[in-house]
């Protein structure tokens, strides 16, 4: 559940698209929006999981979405996927890049068509998404988010196609922050710790000695819930964060800001 923080019609007649909606973080983000009286697209590559999602959402409120169907890397597809949302809803007020790829591979076990997949996914759909909804949005007022990842700013063994390519969807980001203002579009990203419960986790950390290891190196020595993301997704969005634009939110209970392990301390004093 989102949080009661937020007053349950706070964003009544807004509508989101949500680039990666139909499962994990970005799904416990449309729903936590259609709880707060949005309505949501959500956008992924498989036709049926769209249809599956939306109706997973339309549970909360009926016909709040749709699912559409649409590959990031193909931007005829998104500015489609845009166009049918605007049917359908009418101009966009929310836009959410989430759609990414991720498995563990050093860099030696990955080939240039595996790293430049990722790449693709992430960062140059990113800019896809953005660059696509530009027509479609409401303007001004429209905000942006994309979702990134620690691994942007703080490498990662078998993780530099994610980190190379969130690194770019960071500064993307500031960038576009900084060219859209003008217009009263403001652009922001989220950086999630550890969710529990989602693809992302189930591929990086399998197992439950690897969930426990990661587990007391964060200061809330905890995982993140989607509905946190999608707290911090309804705070960006929402009026309180009207004079915030090109930050990225770090929402992973303090995993950023370094290693909250005893045994790291226990290495120190030696
Ligand atoms: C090495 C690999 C690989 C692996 C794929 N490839 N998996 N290389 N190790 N484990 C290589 C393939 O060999 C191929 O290169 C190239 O990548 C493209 O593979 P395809 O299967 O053809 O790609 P595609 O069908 O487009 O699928 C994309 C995908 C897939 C990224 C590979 O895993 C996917 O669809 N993922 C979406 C779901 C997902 O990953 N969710 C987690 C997001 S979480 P060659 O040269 O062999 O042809 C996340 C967490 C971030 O991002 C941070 C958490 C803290
Ligand atoms: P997930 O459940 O696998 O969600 C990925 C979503 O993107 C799905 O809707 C998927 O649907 C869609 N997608 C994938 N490739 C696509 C493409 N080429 N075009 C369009 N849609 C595509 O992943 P998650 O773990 O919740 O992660 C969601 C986001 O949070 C990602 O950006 C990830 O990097 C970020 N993140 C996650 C964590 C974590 O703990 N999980 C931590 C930090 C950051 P289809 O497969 O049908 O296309």
């Amino acid at each position: 559940m989102i949080s009661n923080t937020f007053r349950a019609d706070l964003f009544d007649q807004k509508v989101a698209y949500i680039a990666g909606g139909t499962s994990g973080i970005n799904l416990g983000i449309a729903k936590g929006l259609v709880t707060l009286g949005a309505k949501v697209a959500v956008v992924g590559r498989n036709p049926e999981k769209a249809v599956v999602a939306s109706a997973e959402i339309c549970q909360i409120k009926s016909d709040y979405a749709i699912g559409l169907s649409a590959d990031v890397r193909d931007y005829d597809a998104v500015e489609e996927s845009l166009k049918q949302t605007v049917d359908h809803f009418g101009p966009i007020d929310f836009i959410i890049s989430g759609a990414a790829g991720n498995f563990l591979a050093p860099v030696v076990g990955l080939s240039s068509k595996g790293f430049k997949t990722v790449v693709d996914i992430d960062l140059i759909g990113t800019y896809n998404v953005f660059h696509a909804c530009f027509n479609h949005i409401t303007k001004p007022g429209a905000s942006l988010i994309a979702i990134t990842a620690g691994q942007a700013v703080n490498a990662l063994t078998h993780q530099a196609h994610v980190a190379a390519a969130k690194a770019g969807i960071n500064q993307l980001i500031r960038c576009l922050a900084l060219e859209w203002g003008p217009a009263g579009i403001r652009v922001n990203g989220i950086s999630p710790g550890p969710i529990a419960g989602t693809e992302g986790m189930d591929r990086l950390a399998p197992t439950p000695e690897i969930v426990e290891n990661l587990t007391s190196r964060i200061a809330l020595r905890r995982f993140g819930t989607k509905d946190e993301i999608a707290d911090s997704a309804a705070f960006l969005f929402s009026d309180a964060a009207r004079f915030i634009t090109g930050i990225i939110l770090e929402c992973g209970g303090g995993v950023d800001i370094g290693d909250a392990s005893p045994d790291c301390l226990v290495t120190l004093s030696r």
